[in-house]
């Protein structure tokens, strides 16, 4: 297969390259010129047409944007990895995806899909408990908090009957309100990407961790969507889709 690989000099962009490569697929990478500014329009939308069998994208939300929208031009399925999209840039993506397969997943790593599983489980069992979230990530990550912090988020709340409000981070003088769910982010040094989960009762706390030990977890995930995706209908695909 052919695969264009956008961010393909970026941490995660390398490493699709090497898990696209290592299972034997052409790769194009599709990189900003010298100067940093995005690739030509025109351009892309030839290499796109005339080489590429599917587009995985690990780049910013605005490159990802201007990548999806030439996919859809050129009838190229798309992978997005790139995570911290406002709304009108996800509504840029549902757009696309009226025109070509397109797969969005804030974290490809197979033991993120299982753990937002036993989130909901842990959730559902224990209704009354206090849940908090905290992520950490490497000091170059843009967005905070991360993609899948918010996935988790939107996890729980859709596992309990009401809905929880966050509170990111806290300072100043008052006791938790029951209602809340409370939302901390670190970043720091090169941590690839840590997320956990603390449901605490009574004399009791449950915690639910998931780490990334290697950014080659989510290269070989998106590779695996990249792979199950071409050739599909057009419409927006999720991740456990490709894992079941
Ligand atoms: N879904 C997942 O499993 C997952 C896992 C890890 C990371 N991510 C997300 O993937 C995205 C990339 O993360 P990363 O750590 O690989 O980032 P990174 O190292 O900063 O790489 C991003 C790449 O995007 C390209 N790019 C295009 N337009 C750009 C612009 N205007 N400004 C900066 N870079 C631009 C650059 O590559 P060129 O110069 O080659 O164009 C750059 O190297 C982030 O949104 C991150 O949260 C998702």
């Amino acid at each position: 297969m052919r695969v264009a690989v956008a961010g393909a000099t970026g941490r995660t962009g390398r490493e699709v390259v090497a898990e696209a490569e290592s299972r034997g697929h052409t790769v194009l990478p599709v990189s900003r010129d010298p100067e940093g500014d995005q690739r030509d329009r025109a351009e892309l939308d030839a290499l796109l047409r005339e080489e590429a069998d599917v587009l995985v994208d690990f780049t910013v939300p605005e490159a990802t944007v201007e990548h999806v929208g030439a996919a859809a031009e050129t009838g190229t399925p798309v992978v997005v990895g790139t995570t911290g999209f406002d709304d009108a840039q996800l509504d840029a993506l549902a757009d696309a995806a009226e025109q070509v397969p397109l797969l969005r997943a804030s974290n490809f790593a197979k033991g993120v899909q299982a753990l937002l599983r036993v989130v909901r489980a842990g959730v559902e069992a224990l209704p009354e408990y206090d849940v908090e979230v905290t992520e950490t990530h490497h000091s170059g990550k843009r967005d905070a908090p991360s993609g899948t912090a918010t996935t988790v988020l939107d996890e729980i709340d859709s596992a309990r009957e009401d809905a929880l409000e966050r509170v990111y981070g806290r300072e100043g003088h008052h006791e938790r309100d029951p209602g809340e769910v409370g939302v901390h982010v670190r970043r720091a040094g090169t941590v690839r990407g840590e997320h956990e989960v603390t449901l605490a009762g009574d004399d009791e706390v449950l915690s639910l961790t998931h780490r990334a030990e290697s950014r080659r977890v989510f290269a070989a995930g998106a590779v695996d969507a990249a792979e199950w995706l071409a050739g599909r209908e057009a419409g927006s695909y999720e991740f456990s889709e490709v894992l079941a």
